[in-house]
């Protein structure tokens, strides 16, 4: 993916935390942006701010979860920049920790909404425009937690997570009939130093509301290995240069991650040659 200086960039999520950390690079190399959000403060700080140093720059308050709401503001940015060279879908949530039979069904179905059909939700209202063009690059935020067992209770976020890595496989095939020059990437950030774990903030009064109290405690050995947004942002431009599909930015968790589907692999081929009637 070549982004040259004036190339255009939808980043959802924008208002804080990676996908913040992208706005400020992207800004930085004299890219138009592109951003949504559903918090209108920090959004609105940060429009301020690009514009401050020079960025072209449009957002708007945006619920990745609402396809027709994303639709609206993927009209509105087509319009204004006119040709969109990448999407990234990077808005996500995760939910208080606790073990698969305690999670509520309504933060299945929060997290459902915001990080795997947001992601589709997103992708979506740009793709006929570039399968048209024959041109441009998708990309979503997965996570660690998407190739492998990262940490328990986390069950509807590992799900999600690993739905986006599905997502973008079939969407490359259905690409290379139509416009095989269109790129996807997914994106796996380890620890990263942003606001995940008060997530909770944002989830909407019809599915439990926001909550001060259940902040996501994750494992102290991952605020000790946690990384800034700028470094994601470095990883990932870097590797959309070369055009890489798959971007883990967190080198500590390369070699844990490349074992678990090591293990997969074989666990199939074992499963595989053993005698199905004994
Ligand atoms: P963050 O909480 O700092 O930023 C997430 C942004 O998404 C916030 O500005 C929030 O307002 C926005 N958002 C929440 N719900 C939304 C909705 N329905 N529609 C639009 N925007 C919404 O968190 P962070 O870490 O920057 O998260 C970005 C992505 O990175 C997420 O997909 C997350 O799952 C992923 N990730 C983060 C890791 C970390 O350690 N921080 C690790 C692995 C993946």
């Amino acid at each position: 993916m070549d982004l040259v200086e004036g190339s255009s960039v939808v980043i959802t999520g924008a208002a804080s935390g990676i996908g913040e950390g992208l706005a400020r690079e992207c800004v930085n190399r004299g890219l138009r942006v592109a951003l949504a959000d559903v918090e209108k403060a920090p959004l609105d700080a940060l429009v301020d701010q690009l514009l401050a140093v020079g960025g072209t720059v449009m957002a708007e308050v945006v619920d990745v979860s609402d396809g027709a709401a994303v639709s609206v503001f993927a009209a509105s940015v087509e319009a204004e920049f006119g040709c969109v060279d990448m999407v990234v879908a990077n808005a996500g949530v995760i939910g208080p920790r606790q073990p698969l039979w305690e999670q509520s069904a309504q933060d299945w179905e929060w997290i459902i909404g915001v990080n795997l059909l947001g992601v589709s939700n997103t992708w979506a209202p740009f793709l006929p425009n570039m399968v048209k063009r024959g041109t441009g690059h998708l990309v979503a935020t997965s996570s660690i937690a998407g190739l492998a067992p990262a940490m328990s209770g986390n069950a509807p976020y590992a799900t999600t997570k690993h739905g986006i890595v599905g997502m973008a496989e079939v969407l490359r095939m259905d690409l290379a009939e139509v416009a095989p020059d269109i790129g996807v990437t997914v994106l796996f950030p380890g620890p990263v130093r942003t606001r995940i774990r008060e997530a909770v903030r944002n989830r909407p009064d019809s599915l439990g509301g926001p909550d001060g109290v259940a902040v996501f405690s994750s494992d102290p050995q991952f605020d000790v290995e946690s990384i800034e947004p700028r470094d994601v942002a470095l990883h990932l431009l870097a590797a959309l240069a070369r055009g890489d599909r798959y971007v883990m930015p967190n080198s500590e968790y390369v070699e844990s991650t490349a074992t678990h589907l090591v293990e997969v692999a074989e666990g199939l081929r074992t499963s595989n040659t053993a005698d199905p009637t004994r």
